[in-house]
């Protein structure tokens, strides 16, 4: 017999229960589960310094379930690195300030990686891989020579940083148009690969080191950097040789094909391709009664794909920010219990 806020035992759990609820291992890190909170923005750490509400809003969702935190963008070290300064910094001056959050999350059995960003072309005035004239005035340069080597050492520091204060892992964000993909989009693989590569030789082998990748940017959602399957090989083979541990593939709706003739989304792909632990994204959860339903959204097509190996873990984003519990309530089966995701979610913090 069932009593009201009693989960049910797990013989009566659900397909996606069992299966996103089996711990995982990244290199010799082990994940509790498969739930993943996406990187997101929050601007709430005055100076760049994340404060005790910061460790609380990681502290929230950590003991609501996920099993790995991603944290939002965190930019290294370069004056053009971020457009605000609410963006949360990885620097010398912040190092205790993350230790404090990390020893916050830290009892929750929940691990943390720190996305690694520098804004690059979306940033004004900006640097990336190719300079951007807007309107007849160059707003964004293109780094070169000793401006290229210090964005170089910016990430190199930053990733060094993020393994000294203790964080778990590091996720270099390449995706949504921003510096490092700037070189991507610019066919300047090489500065990337030799950036992990070097990361990779500072940090040691074991130490886990991803990458965010995608075809859409914020300022096109329609963009493509990979017109085929081979283009998408030919960065991921190159980035796994350098020295990456885990592929996070950003997308906007998980269960969109991504290239003709198959339906396997961009993590599905990746996960073919390169054969890395690989993390999927997009829309999963967003709408509730979607999720619980049977159309394409739903947790159905999701742990299709799964079962199939399209990708081992599972990012949330928006539905953390309107309920930190969300994964506690699936595992649980309170579906009716959970808080779905508005506009109004974004504006609430901690
Ligand atoms: C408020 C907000 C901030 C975000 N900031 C980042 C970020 O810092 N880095 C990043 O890679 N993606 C960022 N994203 C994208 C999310 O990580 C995620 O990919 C996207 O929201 C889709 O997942 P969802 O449908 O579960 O929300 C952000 C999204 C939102 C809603």
């Amino acid at each position: 017999m069932l009593c009201y806020g009693v989960s049910e035992p797990n013989d009566k759990k659900d397909h996606m229960i069992t299966a996103l609820s089996q711990p995982y291992k990244i290199k010799d890190l082990d994940l509790r589960n498969r739930f993943v909170m996406a990187p997101m923005t929050r601007k709430q750490s005055p100076g760049g310094v994340p404060t005790s509400i910061v460790a609380e809003y990681y502290h929230r969702r950590a003991a609501g379930g996920v099993g790995l935190l991603i944290t939002e963008g965190t930019v290294v070290e370069h004056r053009l690195a971020a457009n605000s300064d609410q963006i949360p910094r990885i620097a010398e001056d912040t190092a205790a300030a993350w230790q404090a959050v990390l020893a916050k999350i830290e009892p929750t059995g929940s691990k943390t990686f720190v996305q690694l960003w520098h804004q690059g072309p979306i940033n004004r005035p900006g640097i990336a891989a190719r300079s951007v004239v807007e309107e007849g005035r160059e707003v964004v340069v293109q780094a070169e020579g000793k401006a290229l080597q210090e964005l170089f050492n910016a990430f190199v520091a930053g990733a060094v940083s993020a393994q000294k204060i203790g964080f778990d892992g590091i996720e270099l964000h390449g995706a949504h148009g921003y510096l490092i993909d700037s070189f991507l989009r610019a066919g300047q693989l090489a500065f990337v690969c030799d950036l992990v590569r070097e990361i990779r030789r500072q940090v040691g082998p074991v130490y886990p080191l991803g990458i965010r990748f995608s075809q859409w940017t914020v300022r096109d959602f329609e963009a493509k950097q990979f017109a085929t399957p081979q283009e998408l090989e030919k960065t991921l083979l190159a980035l796994k040789d350098a020295g990456i541990d885990f592929l996070h593939a950003s997308t906007r709706r998980f269960w969109l094909p991504e290239f003709d003739g198959s339906d396997l989304n961009l993590a599905g792909w990746s996960k073919k391709i390169a054969d890395l632990p690989t993390i999927t994204v997009g829309n999963v959860g967003l709408v509730t009664g979607e999720f619980f339903g049977d159309g394409p959204q739903s947790k159905q097509e999701l742990m299709r794909r799964f079962d199939r190996g399209e990708f081992d873990l599972v990012a949330i984003g928006r539905p953390l920010l309107s309920d930190a519990d969300w994964c506690n309530k699936v595992v649980d089966g309170l579906q009716d219990e959970i808080i779905d995701f508005n506009d109004e979610a974004l504006k609430v913090y901690p």
